[in-house]
């Protein structure tokens, strides 16, 4: 069984896909132990109970500085002893401490193809009205594993998605999570699941 923690900032739709591939059975071998939000306020919180799965706040804003944030994060992913930590929509840059010891352990779904529109500053709805902005045919979403630098790490997968005529980034959006990330992220998920077997 792959023990996975899944980060979570806003929606959670992401973390939706992983909860419906598991239940229907699309996803096997993998078990959510815990889903950390840095956002009090986040739906995810709400979809992960709603599932009977442990959620808990850790917010940056309910620490003196960044270093105890860092600690207790740190903390908050040991205690449920994951093998796999998703970053699905989690916007908190990962501290250095944690990609120290979970290396090689956490993945993240970003929604362009890598190399395009990624890194600083391009995250959310922002990725998309500059993919719009530049006016390229194609888009999608790409899963990879998190190292120091910001979407720097190794590609797991990657889908294309046509850009529409009249896109917004809101349309556009919807349906690079429709036909991409709900797709790609779960099964990411279980090539890792397949291999640690
Ligand atoms: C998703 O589109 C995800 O790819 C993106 O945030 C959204 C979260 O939606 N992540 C990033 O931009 C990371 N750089 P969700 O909360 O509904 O899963």
């Amino acid at each position: 069984m792959l023990r996975i923690v899944v980060c979570v900032s806003g929606g959670g739709t992401n973390l939706q896909a992983i909860i419906d591939s598991i239940d229907s059975g699309k996803l096997e071998d993998v078990e959510i132990v815990r889903v950390i939000s840095n956002n009090p306020n986040a739906y995810a919180l709400e979809r992960a109970k709603n599932a009977g799965i442990e959620g808990v706040c850790i917010s940056p804003k309910s620490f003196e500085n960044r270093e105890a944030f860092n600690e207790a994060f740190l903390e908050g992913l040991k205690e449920a002893n994951p093998d796999l930590i998703v970053l699905a929509g989690f916007l908190v840059v990962i501290p250095l401490n944690v990609i120290e010891t979970y290396r090689g352990k956490i993945i993240n779904i970003h929604p362009s193809l890598i190399p395009s529109f990624c890194g600083t500053g391009f995250y959310g709805l922002k990725v998309h009205e500059e993919a719009l902005k530049r006016g390229v045919k194609i888009t999608g979403a790409t899963v990879h594993f998190v190292d120091e630098g910001t979407d720097t790490g190794p590609i797991i997968m990657q889908k294309a998605v046509e850009v529409k005529e009249g896109d917004t980034p809101k349309i556009l959006q919807q349906r690079v999570m429709e036909e991409a990330e709900w797709i790609i992220l779960p099964e990411s998920i279980g090539k890792i699941a397949k291999e640690k077997k």
